[in-house]
């Protein structure tokens, strides 16, 4: 029974050396082939945690919009959601956006459909159509001004107080935008899966346990939580703030690939992620979107060019104005 048990145990450790092993031969093959094409990996805090280590840069929307914009390398390899790559390709249109899995979508830019939110707009005439980044190209085509969770308040107050507001698609990061400053804002009816995933009652367990904890959410979660939070804000505002904050225990209401980067940068803190109300392996909240790349689509997606970003020339042209103005108006 102990030569079989120690048998099996042998071969567990084999089995978790050999895919360590062929992790980091495709980490190399990687970083060999993104050399030889002259590309840029950009990728997302909630990207898997061997993808953040193979990118260029790992940043929040904003700063991956800004990076995208800015790289001379001749391919971006998008690791994010498609909304993200199809504005990496509105910014920067003669470079070639790969997007390793095309089904990675967004709970929230699925809620809006173009269409309905061309006949929603149409009843609002008089309305700022402010539109969160976390949307198609068609609807970002149909607004005004783009925003995303860093600078969607500086944006909602640089509109002259009498025009009232649209926002879209994000009803909880509106009605934030509504409380912070006092306007009108008439808003779409969609949210985030992953930031209305959270228990209430686990979080206040939680709270209980580490009264000294910080709560620290992004502005997609519910009200319940942005209430009683002690910072709000991006992923990369979020993650700076606990770096940055004079205290030891937080407790991080986000996607958990966010953890990553606060836990490298701040080895000496604590972080615990807040509870999800489904149980799961992490007991935290996932963005299956996110997940569907792997390092393997991102090795496949460079060796094969494909699956490309690819938008219509006149979606483009509309869809570059309001991104256009966002960056303006951030400054
Ligand atoms: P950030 O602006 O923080 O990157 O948020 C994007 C997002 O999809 C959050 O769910
Ligand atoms: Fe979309 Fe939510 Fe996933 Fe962000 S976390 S990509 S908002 S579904």
């Amino acid at each position: 029974m102990k030569n079989r048990l120690s048998d099996q145990m042998n071969s567990n450790a084999s089995h978790v050396a050999t895919s360590q092993c062929s992790v980091a031969k495709l980490k190399e093959d990687i970083r060999k082939i993104k050399r030889q094409l002259n590309a840029t990996i950009l990728a997302h805090y909630y990207q898997e945690s061997d993808i953040q280590d193979v990118a260029d840069f790992v940043g929040d929307s904003y700063g991956l919009a800004l990076t995208a914009q800015e790289t001379d390398a001749e391919i971006i390899v998008f690791a994010g959601v498609k909304f993200m790559a199809e504005t990496a390709k509105i910014l920067n249109p003669s470079t070639t956006v790969l997007l390793p899995d095309m089904q990675a979508g967004c709970s929230l830019s699925e809620s809006c459909p173009a269409e309905e939110y061309a006949q929603f707009r149409a009843t609002l005439h008089d309305h700022v159509a402010i539109t969160y980044i976390n949307s198609s190209a068609e609807v970002k085509a149909l607004s005004d001004i783009i925003c995303t969770s860093s600078n969607a308040e500086k944006i909602v107050r640089s509109i002259p107080t009498d025009v009232p507001i649209l926002f879209a698609p994000d009803k909880h990061l509106g009605e934030y935008l509504r409380k912070r400053t006092g306007r009108k804002i008439t808003l779409w009816e969609g949210e985030c899966v992953v930031h209305t995933a959270f228990s209430a009652e686990k979080l206040y367990a939680l709270r209980n346990r580490y009264p000294d904890a910080k709560l620290v959410a992004h502005p997609e979660c519910e009200s319940y939580m942005l209430d009683q939070a002690d910072f709000i804000g991006s992923a990369t505002a979020m993650t700076e703030y606990v770096q940055k904050a004079p205290f030891k225990i937080f407790i991080i209401a986000t996607e958990e690939g966010v953890l990553k980067q606060m836990r490298l940068r701040s080895p000496d803190k604590i972080f615990i992620p807040a509870p999800a109300a489904e149980d799961n392996e992490c007991a935290c909240s996932v963005c299956d979107y996110m997940k569907v790349n792997t390092l393997q689509k991102l090795y496949d997606c460079m060796l094969n060019r494909a699956p490309e970003v690819e938008i219509s020339e006149s979606i483009m042209r509309r869809a570059i104005i309001p991104l256009q103005r966002m960056i303006r108006m951030s400054v």
